[in-house]
């Protein structure tokens, strides 16, 4: 048996626009995904979040499920849109009395509510005045920080700020794959740095309002790894890391930008000048407010290679070494989690590290006995579990683990063909089944630890 620290954070993690559907009920407004998923070619399967898992109203029923694996705390997103239909003033009571029931009941059931303000559903109207890359944006945000921090404070101590700035700003602005679709290298690198800094200034106003807060900020992390000793497929593999990690590691953790991605965007043209003129006097101070955690949601890592070979110029840079994949095509590689965390240890020193989404998509359909035999999902859990052990085992404080996701849901471009759950969905009947992974997790949440005779 691989045993975790006593007071090791079990859970799992959600988020608003993904499970809870009911987008137009008790004066919800708009957000960038709604919009987004309601314009054509936009979602692989043509759907949107508008009834997704109906959790707005099967909340208790999900509260039970969490209570059944035993889980110490469920990590889940607030909607923006719910508490401040306009984006900023008018709050929404029904809104903030969802989640303050959400709240009580999970207290009640044993279960520590560990909320994220920002997992993507950015109010449309915000959107409309300029949205991530204008700084009115990151005013509101902090706004909307204080109302619910406010109104939740008294029973909620951790707070996440943001979820995955890099997906915010480059999937939304970069490569416009997500909500709201643009693809403008300059707009992107504003949006970055106005969810940094309203990240800073958050963390003030939630400190202010919350007793014992503990508060950060979550990343999505995925380290570039060379697919060759050669120097090109280092700087392939430097280049990525940059963008991908660096870009907001190292403001975070006081260190201003990374002048060698700064130089790179300007050699690719992308941006004309290194002077990024977004930047204000003090906005590096703001980023750089220590906070009590740092989240990390692990998924994959990137074997990179360097295309500036001529002849290979159009040649991805990504490539597969391990012949797992997941449906999303990410390579499964637990002992870059290990890597992952033990470098970040090393290098920014930031303070307890909980993993804040980590999951795998496989679409492993109920069998005729009524059981969802989820085996690859169970191997990638079991895989990742003993690379966080082996984390902890090489001095990194790590905290907590949430497996993402509680139950299949709305997984973005991709609409429901990407199935993340421990818990079957039946999007039909809105029936769940806890999948094998789930009754694993359950198993290693009560012993607190992996049989690792098991997972052999
Ligand atoms: C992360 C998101 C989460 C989910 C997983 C699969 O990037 O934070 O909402 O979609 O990927």
């Amino acid at each position: 048996m691989r045993q975790f620290p006593p007071d090791f954070l079990w859970g799992v993690a959600t988020s608003a626009y993904q499970i809870e559907g009911a987008t137009r009920v008790d004066g919800r407004g708009e957000s960038i995904w709604d919009r987004f998923a309601a314009t054509p070619g936009k979602i692989q399967d043509k759907s949107d979040g508008s009834v997704a898992c109906e959790h707005y109203r099967r909340w208790p029923e999900d509260i039970e499920l969490m209570r059944w694996m035993g889980l110490k705390s469920y990590r889940f997103s607030i909607a923006w849109p719910r508490i401040l239909p306009e984006g900023r003033g008018r709050v929404n009571a029904a809104g903030v009395d969802f989640y303050s029931r959400l709240v009580d009941s999970l207290l009640g059931a044993g279960i520590e509510p560990f909320v994220t303000l920002y997992h993507w559903d950015l109010p449309q109207v915000l959107e409309d005045q300029g949205g991530w890359p204008s700084r009115a944006t990151g005013d509101a945000f902090v706004e909307y920080a204080d109302v619910i921090s406010r109104a939740l404070g008294d029973r909620v101590n951790r707070w996440i700020t943001h979820n995955e700035p890099w997906c915010i700003s480059y999937l939304g602005y970069g490569n416009g794959e997500h909500a709201p679709g643009h693809k403008d290298w300059s707009k992107m690198l504003a949006a970055a740095h106005t969810l940094l800094v309203s990240h800073g200034n958050a963390v003030k106003v939630l400190r202010a309002n919350v007793k014992n807060a503990e508060v950060g900020i979550t990343l999505n992390l995925t380290p570039g790894e060379p697919a060759s000793p050669s120097p090109e497929d280092a700087d392939a593999t430097r280049d990525f890391d940059g963008g991908f990690n660096r870009w907001f590691l190292e403001p975070l953790y006081g260190r201003g930008y990374p002048q060698d991605v700064i130089e790179d965007h300007v050699k690719a043209g992308r941006i004309a000048s290194p002077h990024l003129d977004f930047i204000q006097p003090g906005d590096l101070e703001t980023i750089a407010a220590p906070t009590d955690f740092l989240g990390v949601n692990f998924y994959s890592r990137a074997v990179l290679r360097s295309n500036r070979i001529p002849e290979e110029q159009n040649a991805p840079r990504t490539v597969f070494v391990r012949p797992d994949k997941t449906d999303m095509d990410w390579e499964v590689c637990p002992a870059s989690l290990t890597r992952l965390l033990v470098h970040l240890e090393s290098e920014y020193k930031p303070g307890p590290i909980y993993i804040t989404e980590n999951g795998c998509a496989y679409s492993t359909a109920p069998s005729a006995d009524g059981r969802v035999h989820d085996v690859q999902r169970v191997e990638y859990l079991r895989g990742h579990l003993a690379a966080c052990g082996d984390a902890i085992a090489q001095g990194v404080k790590l905290a907590g683990y949430f497996a993402w996701s509680l139950l299949d849901n709305f997984e973005w471009a991709y609409g429901y063909t990407k199935r993340f759950g421990l818990v079957w969905v039946d999007y039909a009947t809105q029936q769940r089944i806890p999948k094998d992974s789930a009754h694993l997790y359950r198993d290693v949440v009560a012993q607190n630890g992996l049989d690792v005779e098991q997972a052999a």
